[in-house]
């Protein structure tokens, strides 16, 4: 073999999630892709913003030469400023462009940050069930994804995170709302973690970073708020994109924000500066950063997501699956009907239906269904769900 043992063992052990797109892509060449009803991916189905578009088209017929060069590696400085204007109300803190950095995508953003801050050995810890690419990103930078659970109804847990923290532990990563589970980590139980965190860093004397994944922020229903988690801990860094909420994953734009009260905040931005860099990312995408720069606090028609939510919902309640209705994303994490998930994922496949096993996001006896797809296949699924479940009564 040419390729490194590393990746070799990426992709030997590739994620359910990938596997699961490959069965699809089998099963729907043998049957039809109208016959097999696809919840394994969240890649958004609710178009952009209308006025996504327009500012699109606006921004392409006004560039010159010079929009399309090198920048600062940060982005541009009034891209910045933009975001920082809106972060200051949404966080309630006084966010400058000088505290933000615009990257390609969340993922770019995760990646840009434990690269500035881990050393080799570094831990850092994540509630689980998690993003399955977490333990890649941490191992990206030398760092070791490290795991601590969540209560029963997947809040957080402060005095198990306490529990966990170890001398090594540089960066506690968080994702609310939370994917797979649509938890929204509650405003008390961040202020808790908060303390831990600082108190934590006194006793190993080091500082430990609280790193927010939130590409689901603006996706929520019934009026919840997401809280602000600059307020809930001062050495908080944002990462975040604007794949989910106007629907544009494969523009890859996204910003990473530090909290202005954060200890050696200078250190942090200059180290994440030259992390975009030296990464290859260089700067996020010219055209993207204009273009959202034009649309804070935008998102797509909420509502679809939330008609869609309820479809499944009560379609699944009403044959008896158990789950936690979801306050924000696009995902449901229904508790699988018997202990092993990988095994009733595979009844659900026998029906043409394909979701994610809990045990690819470090959360067996569950199982992940992506809404973010027409209400027509979500009603279709359902005699397959029921067909499922009642095989194991
Ligand atoms: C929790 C979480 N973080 C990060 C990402 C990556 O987002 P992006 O496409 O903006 O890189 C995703 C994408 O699904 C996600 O679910």
């Amino acid at each position: 073999m040419t390729i490194s043992k590393k990746i070799e063992n990426i992709i030997a052990g590739a994620s359910f999630i990938r596997k699961m797109f490959e069965e699809g892509a089998r099963l729907k060449a043998e049957y039809g892709a109208e016959n097999v009803y696809d919840f394994s991916i969240g890649n958004p189905n609710v178009p952009p913003p209308e006025k996504f578009n327009e500012i699109l088209r606006e921004t392409v017929g006004t560039c010159g030469l010079s929009d399309h060069c090198y920048m600062p590696n940060t982005g541009y400085a009034m891209v910045c400023g933009s975001v920082a204007e809106y972060l200051a109300k949404e966080q309630q803190a006084p966010v400058t462009e000088k505290d933000v950095i615009m990257t390609c995508g969340a993922s770019g953003a995760l990646n840009v940050a434990l690269k500035a801050v881990l050393d080799p050995g570094d831990e850092v810890l994540t509630p689980v069930p998690c993003f399955v690419e977490y333990k890649y990103y941490a191992d990206n930078h030398g760092g070791v994804l490290t795991t601590v659970a969540t209560k029963p109804d997947f809040e957080l847990d402060p005095q198990a995170i306490s529990a966990a923290i170890t001398e090594k532990t540089k960066v506690l990563l968080i994702n609310s709302p939370n994917n797979p589970t649509g938890r929204i980590y509650s405003e008390e139980s961040l202020k808790t973690v908060g303390e831990i965190l600082a108190q934590k860093g006194r006793e190993f004397n080091r500082t430990i970073y609280l790193l927010s994944d939130e590409p689901y922020r603006k996706i929520v229903y019934d009026g919840v708020q997401v809280p602000s988690i600059f307020k809930a801990y001062k050495n908080s860094i944002i990462g975040t994109s604007y794949s989910k909420d106007i629907s544009i994953p494969g523009e890859r734009i996204g910003f990473l924000a530090v909290n202005p009260a954060a200890a050696y905040r200078e250190d942090l931005i200059g180290a994440m500066t030259v992390a975009n860099r030296i990464l290859g990312y260089v700067n996020a995408p010219a055209l993207m950063q204009r273009v959202v720069a034009c649309m804070q606090g935008m998102s797509v028609d909420i509502s679809e997501y939330a008609r869609k939510r309820d479809i499944l919902c009560d379609g699944l309640a009403g044959f008896g699956y158990e789950f936690i209705k979801p306050p924000g994303t696009f995902y449901l994490f229904p508790r699988s009907p018997i202990p092993d998930d990988v095994e009733f994922v595979d009844a659900l496949k026998v029906e043409r239906i394909l979701v994610v096993p809990g045990t690819g996001f470090n959360g067996p006896g569950y199982f992940r269904i992506a809404f973010c797809v027409d209400d027509h296949t979500i009603k279709n699924a359902m005699p397959g769900f029921k067909r499922a479940i009642e095989k194991f009564k």
